[in-house]
Order: structure tokens, then C-alpha cells, then sequence
């Protein structure tokens, strides 16, 4: 028996090692914003093992091939997040996207890009001056009386520490701001990332510039009504921070602390609630006469009418049947935010 495991083990490890490389070809984007006028795509081939991951083949490619190619990387854990960029059009960390993962999801052919080809640097690198800005206009640290030397740490409660919700955990990659619509559409939009960074300290309890906070935030064109909802920086987060989320929860202590300014976007986001209440269901048109005033919405009346037209818009929204179930779900959830807060 000693001798057939003796002779096998070199063999099923030659097999498994054959079985875990493969040839993948990297298209990488590479531009030089001092001399080049268009960006070329250059393709280098590397044979690749199974525990590899993206940060690894561009290192490999830089040591092994062409030392000009330029990106950026510092930890190679997923905490600093300086590597994000593009892999066949999705944004990772590409320390943490794993080769024959992104081989079998695409192909063996990927193309690289930075996460924002209109901001490009160097290659794979991005100018973040918008990004870094935004990030230091919420003010990303703790406003409270700590001495310069402390003692001691200034400790929370596990338990008050969960309302931070996971938002510490962003690493700042950027990846949910260069992804987002209503940063390319909207250039004073905080973003994503800055917004959950702004709640990270609206929601610990020993911040003391909670209510200046909410008021920030809270600013027309910049703020958390200019999120668009579209989830998008959920689906991307690779922290899971979820930013979306925090956004939700800043428009809701915006109301809660009685800083939430009159605007179209926060009377819609009251009348929503409002109509929920009364009928159990949306009533768009009760939505619209709420956000934009009568006048406002006598303004839209040929949008209302091709939305009529499409059955979208009755004349009156009847009420559902068991409407008081619907109101003790909205209770119990107001409630239960309360005791959350
Ligand atoms: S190198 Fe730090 S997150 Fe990838």
C-alpha cells in the first residue's frame, strides 16, 4: 500500500497542476494623458494559476513583460481600495477578482479598463480629485471632545456600534461613485460613497455635529434627494457597504431631527407615505398635485394625459380591502425605526 501512495502523489499533483493553469489574454487599456491624443488597447498573453487573481497578472505583466504599464494597488487584501478598475466592463477590486472566475464568466480573453476611461491618468489610472473632494466635504471624522493624547479608547457598545449598518467597511475604492448615473449626470452630486461615509457618522452616537450633518446632506442638486435610486451602488459594492441604504436612512433622520428642507423630492417621498396610508396603494396623481403644488402639476397635464391614455393614471385610485393591515405594517415599521434611532 506505502508503495503505490509513494509513486501516485507526484502523479496527482503533476494532474492538478496541469488542471489549474490556463492561457488568459489581457486587452488593456492604455493611455498616457501628457503625449497620446486616443487610447490604444495592447494585448498581453500569461499563463495563469487557479489562486490567482487580476492583481497578480498585472503584476506579472509589469515584472515579467512591459514595465511601463501603470495602475494602482497598495494592499492586495480588498482594504485600501486602491486597485478598482474594470474587467470586461464590470468594476472590482482586482485584487480580489479571481482569474479563472472572470476566464469562465467572460471568456479568455479580458479587456481592462480604469473605471472611468474619460478620467484616465496613466493606464489603468484614474484622476479622483471629484471623488477625494466630495469625500472631504462630509467631513469624514469624528466631531466629538476627544483629547489629543487619550488614555484610554473612546469604546462603544457592540450593540449601538451595529447602527452603523457596515458603512465603516468602505474602503473608499470609488467604484460605486465612477459607477453611479446621477454622479455623470448631476456634477455636484456627493455620490454614493460620500453620502454613506456621511452617514457612518450620522449614525454613531458620539458625533456631536449629527443635526450639521443631516442639514449638508440634505442641500438641493448635492445631496440625498439626488440619488436617482437605480440600486446601482448596491449591485457594485464589493465591501457590501450598500450605499443606497445609508441613503434611504439620511433622508429618513433628515425628517426624524426636523432638518429635511420643503422640496419637490421630500414632499414626493411624504406623499408617498401619505397615499400608501389613506389607500393602501400609490395614487400617482395625489403624488403629483403633493410634490409639484396645483400649479405645478397643471404644468404637466400632457405628461398626465399620455399616462391616462396608457391606463396608468385613473381618475380616482380606489382603495385596497384590508387597508388597516396596511396601516399597522406602516406603524409597526415607523415604530420599530424609533427604537432604532
Ligand atoms: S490593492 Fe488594496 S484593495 Fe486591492
Amino acid at each position: 500500500m506505502s508503495k503505490i501512495y509513494i509513486n501516485a502523489a507526484p502523479r496527482i499533483k503533476e494532474k492538478s497542476e496541469k488542471n489549474s493553469s490556463r492561457v488568459i489574454a489581457f486587452d488593456i487599456f492604455r493611455f498616457n494623458a501628457q503625449y497620446d491624443i486616443l487610447p490604444t488597447y495592447k494585448r498581453y498573453e500569461l499563463t495563469v494559476k487557479k489562486s490567482e487573481v487580476l492583481l497578480d497578472a498585472l503584476n506579472r505583466i509589469k515584472a515579467e513583460i512591459d514595465p511601463s504599464l501603470s495602475y494602482r494597488k497598495s494592499c492586495r487584501h480588498g482594504i485600501c481600495g486602491s486597485c478598482a478598475l474594470k474587467a470586461q466592463n464590470q468594476a472590482v477590486l482586482a485584487c480580489k477578482a479571481n482569474l479563472f472566475e472572470l476566464a469562465d464568466r467572460y471568456g479568455d480573453v479580458l479587456m481592462i479598463d480604469p473605471l472611468d476611461k474619460s478620467l484616465a491618468i496613466k493606464d489603468l489610472i484614474v484622476d479622483k480629485t471629484r471623488f477625494w473632494d466630495n469625500y472631504r466635504a462630509v467631513s469624514p471624522w469624528l466631531e466629538a471632545p476627544i483629547e489629543d493624547a487619550p488614555k484610554k479608547e473612546n469604546l462603544i457598545e457592540p450593540k449601538v456600534a451595529d447602527r452603523l449598518n457596515g458603512a465603516d467597511a468602505c474602503v473608499e475604492c470609488g467604484i460605486c461613485f465612477y459607477s453611479c448615473p446621477a454622479v455623470a449626470k448631476n456634477k455636484e452630486f456627493l455620490g454614493p460613497a460620500a453620502l454613506a461615509k456621511s452617514y457612518r457618522f450620522v449614525a454613531d452616537v458620539r458625533d456631536q455635529k449629527i443635526n450639521d450633518r443631516l442639514r449638508f446632506v440634505d442641500s438641493q442638486k448635492t445631496g440625498v434627494w439626488d440619488c436617482a435610486k437605480c440600486y446601482q451602488c448596491y449591485e457594485v459594492c464589493p465591501k457590501e457597504v450598500s450605499p443606497i441604504d445609508k441613503i434611504i436612512e439620511l433622508r429618513e433622520k433628515g425628517f426624524s431631527a426636523g432638518v429635511a428642507k420643503d422640496s419637490i423630492a421630500s414632499r414626493h417621498a411624504k406623499a408617498f407615505l401619505t397615499s400608501i396610508a389613506k389607500r393602501g396603494r400609490l395614487d400617482e396623481a395625489a403624488n403629483v398635485r403633493a410634490s409639484l403644488g396645483t400649479f405645478g402639476a397643471l404644468m404637466r397635464i400632457r405628461e398626465a394625459f399620455v399616462m391616462f391614455r396608457r391606463g396608468k393614471l385613473p381618475f380616482t385610485t380606489p382603495k385596497i380591502e384590508k387597508r388597516d393591515e396596511v396601516k399597522k405594517l406602516i406603524d409597526i415599521a415607523s415604530r420599530s425605526r424609533k427604537d432604532d434611532q
